[in-house]
């Protein structure tokens, strides 16, 4: 069955996480190029402070490729009148097709103002909010991400999920683990089945922990999800999604076609050649896209024999000149690393999250904590 996202189909049902400082235009690019443009693909997180003041950094993270289609924002935002002007502002401008909004994120500098997964806890302001932003899409569909909640003993993702539904959310995506949680353990995808139930009137997307395109068949068939979200998998493995086009769609009789991704260090090596170039065209400066190319080099190079020396000059490079020297010194024709499967990127967990004073005391209470610290948080 496709998924459809508003007006959207998404076929086969799979999407890319948003990840700051990752699923700039660039990265979604290469993603879209190896699933031949199937697939929905999410912008890192946009402040919508940021959006309605025209910070620089925030447009040029609104950039879309003239060839992407539909074009997805994430907001994030902790005041309903600035979500909402954020909102009618991606409408009257034209800046995008599909609004995903961020009650996910854990980390302090966004937690501590109440935002991110802070702010399902808070039922009415996440009402508001929704309310504000479906109420200035039009035409535009709104889904939200979201994460259990703030911790095992503040679950949030029922109530949040019965309130989205209310207030004309199209699709929800649920990342199954705690707020407390952050990145460890194993992602909870029982949770994803129960919000399935809950709100059986909109798509429910899983999130967290698929590695593999047999993890996403695995998550749909065990939760009954709508769609799969995929995060950290495609770190320095942006062909992940034709593997899970492939698996996800079905073959003329039914059965899926997949057929795993398995590239040598030389494809790998022309793939992240091509990632630092779309950076360089991105940000307009060569020298700047090789730079930030270097946080991807250890996901790329993950398994492969390469020794420290080469690895370290690799993280290092500052022009495509070098990276491709460099990277012709290795020894290309090694094949694809067993190691290389599996979890990669974040997989660190917190003791506590840091939230605003008195945050638990009231969870019907809609006073708004951060709208002044919202600035200078696009992208993460
Ligand atoms: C580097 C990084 C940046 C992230 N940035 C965002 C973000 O901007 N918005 C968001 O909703 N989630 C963000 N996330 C969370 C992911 O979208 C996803 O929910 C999480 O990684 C779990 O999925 P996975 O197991 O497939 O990685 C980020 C995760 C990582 C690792």
């Amino acid at each position: 069955m496709t998924l459809q996202i508003g007006p959207h189909p998404v076929q086969p049902p799979v999407v890319l996480a948003p990840m700051a400082g990752i699923t700039n235009a660039p990265f979604r690019t290469l993603c879209r190029e190896f699933s031949g443009g199937k697939g929905l693909f999410v912008s890192e997180m946009i402040t919508t402070r940021a959006l309605v003041e025209r910070d620089a950094k925030t447009m040029r993270l609104i950039h879309f490729d003239g060839t992407e289609k539909p074009r997805s924002i994430q907001l994030y935002g902790v005041d309903p009148v600035t979500v909402g002007k954020a909102v009618r502002m991606i409408v009257d401008e034209d800046l995008a097709d599909h609004v995903d909004l961020n009650f996910g994120c854990p980390v302090p500098k966004v937690t501590r103002k109440g935002g991110g997964s802070a702010l399902p806890y808070k039922r009415n302001l996440l009402r508001s909010i929704l309310r504000e932003a479906v109420g200035n899409a039009g035409s535009l569909p709104v889904t939200m991400k979201m994460r259990k909640g703030i911790d095992d003993e503040h679950i949030t993702y029922l109530d949040a999920g019965r309130i989205a539904v209310e207030e004309g959310v199209t699709a929800i995506a649920l990342h199954g683990r705690t707020a407390a949680q952050h990145y460890s353990g194993t992602a909870d995808w029982e949770a994803i089945a129960r919000l399935k139930e809950a709100v059986p009137e909109i798509p429910v997307l899983g999130n967290g922990d698929i590695w593999s395109a047999d993890d996403a068949v695995r998550m749909m068939r065990e939760t009954g999800c709508d769609g799969v979200v995929v995060g950290r998998g495609c770190l320095g493995r942006p062909w992940l999604f034709r593997d899970l086009v492939a698996a996800l769609e079905e073959g003329p009789d039914g059965t899926p076609t997949a057929t795993p991704t398995a590239p040598t260090l030389r494809e790998v090596a022309r793939v992240m050649l091509r990632h630092a170039e779309l950076l360089g065209q991105w940000l307009e400066n060569e020298q700047r896209g090789v730079i930030d190319f270097r946080k991807h080099v250890a996901w790329y190079t993950k398994g492969f024999s390469i020794g420290s020396e080469l690895r370290k000059k690799l993280a290092i490079a500052s022009s495509l000149d070098e990276l491709d020297a460099l990277l012709s010194e290795l020894d290309l024709d090694q094949a694809w690393p067993v190691g290389a499967d599996g979890p990669r990127g974040r997989t660190s967990g917190r003791d506590r999250v840091v939230l605003p004073d008195g945050w638990l005391n009231d969870p019907y209470d809609c006073a708004v904590v951060g709208a002044d610290a919202e600035l200078d948080t696009s992208g993460g």
